[in-house]
């Protein structure tokens, strides 16, 4: 009789061993580990030239906050995104703030497709050669339409909004990346290329385009992380941040919270888990929290929470356009 419940007592204690790991290495990851990211700001091997970080999207919201870190971290930063003017600005505040780094602006519409699009891409890229870059931050992402509808849908979609969407959210951050890799890999040293997702991957209703896009985006992450790897290129690290309702954003001032953390505080987060060995993080023990528990519910339950979810949501933005 005994022996019959060895299995049960094996599953038990397996079951029991992964539980306890999951909720120690969530623990070590989110709360204890120190960030890795300074081992990226390293000189060129063969010269004295400086370190530089990338980031796309830096004008506004979490990709000004991570140009704001990584200047405090001592890098030199290209920042990308298509106004020129707000960009200056930037550029003019971190030079103010940190006068000895230097600071790059490129400029590219994320929306546009075509081999016109890959061909600029490109050659803005080319203009960074002389740089010694270490980082790369695909941030640039948008989950709104031409018009800025966020929430809609699909036979409710322009075909043009698809394309839009797809664009910025998911072409461009492959083409910039295929571009940026070669600067990367160009030195032999420790590079970063961190990537940003969105837990609207899990498939929330009226965001089906924004949501699949950044799906593409870590299934690139990951797959480009094993790529690292299968190639001997372990110094250079890939990371995928899922991310939640973030304020301090251009859509969203409203006030931080646990769920909803401040775009700065993200960023500092999001940083603190570069070189966790993880494939995919959250940025916060909270959104992590979310994230891991909506994976791990029965599908009615994940259906209700991704609803109501939605639900709240678009009725905050409702209340915020009528105060507007
Ligand atoms: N905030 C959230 O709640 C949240 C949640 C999940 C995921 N995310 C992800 O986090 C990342 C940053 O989002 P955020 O909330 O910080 O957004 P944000 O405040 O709207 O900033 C987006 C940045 O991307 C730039 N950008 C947008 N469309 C572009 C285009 N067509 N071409 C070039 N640049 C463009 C913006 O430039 P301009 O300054 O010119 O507008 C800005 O610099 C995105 O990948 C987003 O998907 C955010």
């Amino acid at each position: 009789m005994y022996t019959s419940l060895i299995p049960l007592a094996v599953i038990g204690t397996i079951w029991t061993s992964l539980f306890t790991f999951k909720v120690l290495n969530f623990i070590w990851i989110y709360f204890l580990r120190p960030s890795s990211i300074k081992k990226y700001h390293h000189n060129h091997i063969h010269s004295s030239a400086p370190p530089w970080a990338i980031i796309t999207g830096a004008s506004d919201g979490i990709g000004k906050q991570y140009a704001h870190e990584l200047a405090r971290l001592d890098f030199n930063i290209v920042l990308h995104g298509r106004n020129a003017t707000k960009l200056h600005h930037l550029r003019t505040e971190l030079h103010d703030e940190f006068p000895h780094l230097s600071f790059r602006a490129i400029v590219a519409d994320a929306s546009k497709s075509g081999p016109e699009s890959s061909k600029h891409i490109q050659e803005i890229v080319d203009t960074l050669r002389d740089l010694h870059v270490t980082i790369l931050i695909n941030n640039v992402g948008s989950g709104g339409y031409r018009d800025g509808t966020v929430y809609a849908e699909i036979q409710d979609t322009e075909p043009e909004d698809i394309d839009h969407l797809i664009n910025v959210n998911a072409r461009f951050p492959a083409q910039f990346t295929r571009a940026v890799v070669p600067l990367l890999l160009s030195h032999g040293g420790p590079a970063l290329i961190l990537s940003m997702g969105s837990m609207g991957e899990l498939g929330c209703p009226k965001l089906s385009l924004y949501g699949a896009a950044k799906c593409f985006d870590m299934s690139f992450s990951r797959a480009l992380r094993r790529e690292m790897i299968l190639a001997g290129r372990d110094h250079v690290e890939v990371l995928g941040i899922m991310t939640g309702s973030v304020t301090g954003v251009s859509h969203n001032k409203s006030k931080a919270t646990l769920q909803t953390p401040d775009s700065g505080d993200f960023a500092r987060g999001a940083f603190q888990k570069v070189g966790c060995g993880e494939d995919v993080v959250a940025a916060t023990a909270f959104q992590g929290l979310v994230w891991n528990m909506v994976r791990a519910m029965p599908l009615f339950l994940r259906d209700q929470s991704l609803i109501s979810g939605i639900k709240r949501d678009m009725e905050m933005r409702a209340k915020l356009a009528k105060k507007a």
